[in-house]
C-alpha cells in the first residue's frame, strides 16, 4: 500500500521520473514496417493508433526484408524502416547489405527478431542498424522502440531546415520554395512544413489557397510559449504530408525583428518536423542572415541577369565562408528565356560562383500565372509538365534522396558510429 502511494506521487509530480516506462511523443515521421508474422503486423497497427503516434504516418506490409528491398529499389525510403526477420542471421546480414544500397541517408532501420546472438548483434551494429528488438512485441513496445530513436538524449533532431532565398526581389524564390516543399511532401512522402518568413507580404497562403487565422506571427511574437505543440496549433494542413506556417501578410504591425527572433520557432519545428522549408524574403537583416547561416541547406534562386549574378555571388560567398564545414549552397536559375531579353549565361554563373546550377527553370508565364492565380502548384496545374520533374530533382538534391543511392551507404546513426569507433 505504502509503496503504491509513493509511486503515484512520483508519477504525478514528474512523469519523466518513471524511467523505462515513460514513452515520449513521436515526431511527424514516416514509418514503414515489413512484417513476417500477423502478430507483429497487428502490434504495429495498434501502435499506429497510439496517442504518441498521432503525428506519424505508418504503413504496414508483409514480406520481411525481401519485400523491403523490393519496395525501395528505385523509391525513396521513409524516416524509419521496421523489418521483422525470423530466418537465419546470414540471411539477415545479406539482406541488409542489399538494402543499404537503396537506403537513403537519414533513414533509420530497426530489426525485430528472435535471435539472441552477440556476434550477429555486433554485425548489425557495424552496419549502423538503429535497434534490434526481441519479439514478441506489444504495441507499446513498438511505440517505445521508435520513440527511443528520436528522444534519446544523444539523438539528432528529426528536422532538417532548408532556407530558400532570392538573389533579387521577385525572382521566384517563394514559388520555387513552395513547389519544392510540395514535391518533398508528395513525391518523397516526407512530412514538410513551409514557414513563410515574409511577414508583411508573404504569398505562401495565396499559393496554397489557404487563409488561416493563425500562423508564424503568433509564434514570433510570443517566444515564451513556443514549443512543438504550440507550433502544431498554428499549422494549416495543405496536403497529406505538407503543412503551412503562414504569414499574416497584413500591415497592421511593424516587423522590426531582432537577430534571434526566429530561433525559438525554428528550433521547435526542428524537434518534430522532418523537413522545414523557410521561404525567406529578399532582405539582409540580422535575423535573415542568422537564419541562412543556421539552416541545414541553402537554396539560392536567381534570374539570369547581371544584378542577380552580382548578388548571387555575394550571397554565395557569404554563406560559404560563414559555413566552411558545410556543403556550399545550391542555386538554380529561374525565368530563363524571357523573349527578347538578353541573358547572362549559365556558364558565366558557374564560373563566377565556382559551382554548377542544380536546375534551370524556363520562363513560362502561362503555367506559373495559372498556378499563382489558382492557388496551385505546377504539378497540380499540369502533372505532365517537365517543370514539376525539375522541382522533384531539386527536392531530391536538397534532401539527399538522390545522391545517397549512388554510393553504398550504411544506416549510420550517431550512437552506433561511436560504438563503431570504439570497437576498432
Ligand atoms: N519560371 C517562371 N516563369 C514565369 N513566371 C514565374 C516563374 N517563376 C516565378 N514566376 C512568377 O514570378 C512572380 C514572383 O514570384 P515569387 O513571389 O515567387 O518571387 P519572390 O522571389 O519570392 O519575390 P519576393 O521578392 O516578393 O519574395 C510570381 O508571379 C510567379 O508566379
Ligand atoms: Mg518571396
Amino acid at each position: 500500500m505504502m509503496h503504491k502511494f509513493a509511486q503515484a506521487v512520483e508519477l504525478e509530480s514528474n512523469p519523466h521520473a518513471v524511467g523505462e516506462s515513460y514513452v515520449a511523443q513521436i515526431p511527424r515521421i514516416s514509418i514503414q514496417a515489413f512484417c513476417e508474422t500477423a502478430e507483429l503486423s497487428h502490434a504495429v497497427q495498434s501502435a499506429a493508433a497510439d496517442r504518441r503516434m498521432a503525428k506519424a504516418h505508418v504503413k504496414v506490409q508483409m514480406g520481411g526484408i525481401v519485400a523491403a528491398i523490393e519496395a525501395y529499389t528505385g523509391a525513396p525510403t521513409p524516416n524509419v524502416i521496421l523489418i521483422e526477420h525470423n530466418g537465419s542471421g546470414t540471411e539477415l546480414i545479406d539482406g541488409l547489405d542489399k538494402l543499404s544500397e537503396c537506403c537513403d541517408a537519414g533513414t533509420k532501420v530497426v530489426i525485430v527478431g528472435r535471435l539472441n546472438d552477440i556476434v550477429l548483434y555486433r554485425e548489425l551494429v557495424r552496419r549502423g542498424i538503429s535497434d534490434y528488438v526481441m519479439s514478441p512485441l506489444s504495441a507499446l513496445d513498438v511505440v517505445r522502440s521508435v520513440s527511443n530513436l528520436f528522444n534519446a538524449p544523444d539523438a539528432e533532431p528529426v528536422g532538417r531546415v532548408i532556407a530558400v532565398i532570392g538573389a533579387k526581389g521577385g525572382v521566384g524564390a517563394s514559388t520555387v520554395a513552395h513547389n519544392v516543399a510540395f514535391s518533398i511532401a508528395r513525391d518523397l512522402a516526407l512530412d514538410t512544413v513551409i514557414a513563410d518568413l515574409d511577414l508583411p507580404f508573404g504569398t505562401a497562403g495565396l499559393d496554397f489557397n489557404q487563409d488561416p487565422p493563425q500562423g508564424i506571427a503568433d509564434a514570433v511574437f510570443s517566444p515564451d510559449r513556443v514549443d512543438s505543440a504550440y507550433i502544431d496549433r498554428l499549422l494549416s494542413k495543405c496536403t497529406d504530408h505538407l503543412s503551412l506556417l503562414a504569414s499574416p501578410a497584413t500591415l497592421e504591425r511593424e516587423y522590426d525583428f531582432s537577430g534571434e527572433s526566429f530561433d525559438p520557432v525554428i528550433d521547435a519545428m526542428r524537434s518534430s518536423i522532418p523537413y522545414i522549408v523557410l521561404d525567406l524574403p529578399h532582405l539582409w537583416t540580422g535575423w535573415a542572415k542568422r537564419t541562412l547561416i543556421g539552416a541545414d541547406e541553402v537554396l539560392l534562386v536567381t534570374t539570369p541577369d547581371l544584378a542577380s549574378l552580382r548578388n548571387a555571388k555575394n550571397l554565395f560567398d557569404f554563406v560559404r565562408s560563414a559555413r566552411p564545414n558545410d556543403r556550399p549552397p545550391l542555386y538554380l536559375l529561374n525565368q530563363v528565356g524571357v523573349p527578347k531579353r538578353p541573358e547572362v549565361r549559365a556558364v558565366d554563373f558557374a564560373k563566377a560562383l565556382d559551382a554548377q546550377p542544380i536546375a534551370a527553370i524556363p520562363f513560362d508565364p502561362q503555367i506559373f500565372g495559372t498556378a499563382a492565380n489558382n492557388g496551385q502548384m505546377i504539378a497540380e496545374v499540369n502533372p505532365a509538365n517537365k517543370i514539376s520533374e525539375t522541382f522533384l530533382g531539386v527536392a531530391k538534391a536538397l534532401t539527399g534522396r538522390a545522391e545517397a543511392k549512388k554510393e553504398k551507404t550504411d544506416f549510420l546513426s550517431p550512437l552506433l558510429a561511436k560504438l563503431r569507433g570504439l570497437k576498432k
